[in-house]
């Protein structure tokens, strides 16, 4: 028996909600290890649906524990403006199955605006396109060693020097951007106010997890956003500030890398972006317009409009890689129905030089083409299909060749939002990692 992570494959949105909800109620324990409430997952349970952000999905499933780990960012108004929400949808939250790291940093008042700032400070090539939370500038602080993180609140006097010294900082900056300073005793008693209610959640996960690894407890890893807005590995600048890929789960939990078990990369049978960025794949024309209505790429969080492409399978093959990926759960095949011919990227070229892999430097990344093989589409709707036996040839072939390019499985294949729309190859939690 195995813990799993599940993380993207791509630039996010993968559709990770219906599969992470599928193992989680297979799960014991469901971690959070990186990124904030940048992210969003839907889950759809007996009709109702739950949008989350922060929250680790298993939460709606009252009898697990879930963690949220000290590698993700925790803006304690959103979390508990979150807890509110599903509460109010019946679902109970406490102390006893949700525990926030000790340890995990803070995203305060601060922070949204300095996201803001830094956005409008960049030149229009520049913009990231970040979601405006605040991720990033806290994840900053975390790294610059000035962070406030969950324990801080349990001093009240020490936390107001650790504020003092944040906003003296971050204050210095705002004045060089011509933006308004922000006050000190203002952060100060919005966090005296929310902090009786976030501190009975604080708690030690390295220890609960050590715990749950004795005794032969599943633990399921949630990842948010994807292996290309990996910090490190992804389309840097246009990336977000955490690492995304599963080594993560270990270090934003606190396990050792043995621990996190079989890594399944969410996929998407075509590729999506939000924000700025490369996108060697992307289409501008109807082709593209249509896979985003017939997908609702729409995002969770901000309701901004996807950009939509073909599979990539030279970048997908590069996550597989970078992030250790097991096997992979194909979602959205069903968007792909009625095209007469779908393209796949199998390499890039770049001033008549041929790629295999998404090279680093930022210019090369934008001017970089495709190169495409062009496959047999069908006419036959896949959607709900349960077996392969449901599934056109065509379709069939198409799978099986992004197998070939990527070099990994299909661990499971999705073709609707309902969880019985799924075919299943092999349980992650059951299976062997070689
Ligand atoms: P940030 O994470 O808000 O700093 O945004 C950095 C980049 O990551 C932007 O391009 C965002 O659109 C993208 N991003 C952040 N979270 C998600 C997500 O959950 N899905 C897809 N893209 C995301």
């Amino acid at each position: 028996m195995l813990n799993v992570a599940v993380i993207g494959s791509q630039w996010g949105d993968e559709g990770k909600g219906k599969i992470v909800d599928w193992l989680s109620s297979r799960a014991d324990v469901v971690v959070r290890f990186q990124g904030g409430h940048n992210a969003g997952h839907t889950l759809v349970i007996d009709g109702v649906t739950y949008k989350l952000h922060l929250l680790p999905s298993g939460v709606v499933r009252g009898e697990k524990l879930s963690i949220i780990g000290n590698g993700v960012v925790v803006d304690p108004w959103a979390l508990m403006k979150e807890i509110e929400t599903v509460r109010a949808q019946g679902v109970s939250i406490t102390p006893d199955n949700l525990i926030i790291a000790e340890n995990a940093n803070l995203i305060l008042p601060i922070h949204p605006i300095l996201d803001k700032a830094l956005e409008a400070a960049r030149d229009p090539s520049g913009k990231i396109g970040t979601t405006g939370r605040g991720i990033g500038p806290a994840y900053e602080d975390k790294v610059a060693r000035r962070g406030i993180r969950l324990c801080d609140l349990e001093e009240p006097e020490f936390l107001k020097e650790k504020l003092d010294k944040l906003m003296f900082h971050h204050n210095a900056f705002l004045r060089g951007l011509g933006a308004d300073e922000v006050g000190v005793d203002d952060i100060y008693t919005k966090l005296m106010e929310i902090r009786e209610q976030i501190l009975p959640f604080s708690g030690v996960p390295w220890k609960v997890l050590e715990e749950a690894r004795l005794s032969n407890k599943k633990v399921l890893f949630e990842g948010a956003q994807g292996v290309m807005l990996d910090v490190d590995h992804g389309t840097y600048p246009f990336v977000t500030s955490s690492n995304t890929i599963a080594a993560q789960a270990a270090s934003g939990a606190g396990v050792g890398p043995k621990s996190v078990g079989y890594v399944l990369g969410i996929t998407k049978a075509y590729t999506t972006r939000v924000g700025t960025g490369p996108f060697p794949t992307e289409l501008h024309d109807e082709i593209g317009e249509q896979i985003g209505q017939k997908g609702h790429e729409f995002g969770t969080t901000t309701g901004r409009k996807r950009r939509c492409g073909w599979f990539d399978a030279v970048l997908v093959r590069q996550a597989v890689k970078v992030a250790g990926i097991d096997g992979i759960a194909l979602t959205k095949l069903d968007v792909l129905d009625g095209l007469d011919e779908i393209k796949i990227c199998v390499g890039y070229e770049l001033n008549g030089e041929k790629y295999d892999y998404y090279p680093a430097h930022q210019k090369h990344q934008a001017e970089i083409k495709p190169v495409y093989e062009t496959i047999e589409g069908w006419s036959e709707t896949t959607y709900g299909a349960r077996s392969w036996g449901d599934l056109p040839a065509a379709a069939i072939k198409y799978v099986r060749r992004i197998e070939e390019l990527i070099e990994t499985q299909v661990t499971l294949l999705s073709t609707s939002p309902e969880r019985d729309d799924t075919i299943l190859v092999k349980d992650p939690f059951f299976s062997q990692v070689v």
